[in-house]
């Protein structure tokens, strides 16, 4: 069996800083990436929209810059959002939008995830010059939607984790606040979220990974399968349940790929584990197998339509910007992955120590 469709956008991806980024780079454009929106919380961060880098942070305007020379000229979309920091001004947006560098920010819950320590409460955001000057411009907001702060036993319970109460309690505070900000909810894991995002206005999407659609939170704990740890954590099976239905849903609009692959050369640390799971080089393959574990059979045209819409259209047509006219193939065929070999090190791709054989390959 051979999928013929067109090249894809991740919506959701870190490239990182230094001298890795172009092996990062490379592994996206060789599976068939023809975009990507690059995650502003590299070391610094992304935090200002135009100028040089400096010490404490880089612009959009340099960072894409660097990302350019690292081999990303060759994607035909590059969108850095803005990471949102107690600097970030509502001057900013102006001038970003106006100069056209700014097309997305980007909302870390403090200290939430990998290099979320800039972010602030989105209670200090909501209903600030930010947030209106968004609006106003048509800036999407990325967020990273989990409740920061909780204690243990608060951030993942049977009936609820952070994610849930991010959704039940910050969510409907925030669109009722900006009824008109355009919103992607990233890299959701959880009933609560999806349901949210059918249910919610237009302006509102998602993104769904590929490990979300694949695992739960009993393929990590069995084994302690720290390839498979990232933020937000996988979660249980009705959750699976609802991100599967939610992206073949036929016609479905709202919900686009965005990886969120993140590559770490070293997961497991003294203090613990890194959160972040890289699908350089296989997410493409990952999604189909996952849209094949909900049922759907890629070998029906309805099947490929249901794949071509997650992966190559609907993020375009969220974001306003063409789908790709160029194409690119996989085939139903068992194939191999490796350790992406990096200046920095070796960085293992998720399916590591997950038991799986990729079935799908990309036709080189
Ligand atoms: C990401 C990273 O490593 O930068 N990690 C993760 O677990 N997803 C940060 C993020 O997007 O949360
Ligand atoms: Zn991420």
């Amino acid at each position: 069996m051979l999928l013929t469709l067109p090249r894809w956008f991740d919506l959701h991806t870190h490239f990182r800083q230094g001298p890795a980024m172009a092996s990062y780079v490379q592994a996206h454009l060789d599976m068939g990436c023809a975009g990507a929106l690059a995650m502003p919380n590299t070391q610094p961060p992304v935090a200002r929209v135009s100028g040089a880098a400096e010490a404490d942070g880089w612009s959009i305007e340099s960072y894409a810059a660097e990302l350019r020379a690292a081999g990303g000229e060759a994607f035909e979309q590059l969108i850095v959002p803005l990471y949102l920091t107690r600097q970030t001004t509502e001057a900013m947006i102006h001038e970003g939008a106006t100069s056209g560098l700014l097309r997305a920010c980007k909302y870390y819950p403090p200290h939430g995830t990998t290099n979320a320590e800039h972010g602030l409460p989105m209670d200090d955001l909501i209903g600030g010059d930010v947030f209106r000057a968004m609006e106003e411009h048509r800036i999407v907001l990325c967020i990273h939607g989990e409740q920061h702060g909780l204690s243990g036993s608060d951030y993942l319970d049977a009936q609820q984790n952070a994610e849930t109460r991010f959704y039940r309690e910050r969510m409907p505070r925030l669109v009722a606040a900006h009824p008109n900000l355009r919103i992607v909810c990233e890299h959701i894991t959880t009933r609560v979220a999806a349901e949210f995002v059918a249910g919610a206005p237009e302006p509102i999407g998602a993104t769904i990974t590929p490990q979300h659609l694949l695992y739960t939170l009993g393929h990590l704990i069995q084994g302690l399968k720290y390839h498979l740890y990232c933020l937000p954590i996988v979660k249980f099976q009705d959750d699976r349940a609802a991100l599967r239905q939610a992206v073949t849903t036929l016609g479905q609009t709202k919900f686009f790929a965005g990886t969120d692959s993140a590559p770490h050369t070293t997961k497991a640390t003294a203090c613990g584990c890194a959160a972040g799971c890289f699908t350089g080089g296989c997410a493409p393959q990952l999604y189909a197998m996952a849209f094949e574990k909900a049922g759907v059979d890629l070998g029906t045209t309805d099947g490929q339509t249901l794949l071509e819409r997650f992966l190559c259209l609907n993020g375009p047509a969220f974001y306003d910007f063409p789908a790709s006219t160029r194409c690119f193939q996989m085939e139903k065929a068992r194939s191999q992955f490796a350790a992406l070999e990096t200046p920095a090190g070796p960085v293992p791709p998720l399916p590591t120590g997950m038991g799986l054989d990729l079935t799908w390959r990309i036709v080189p």
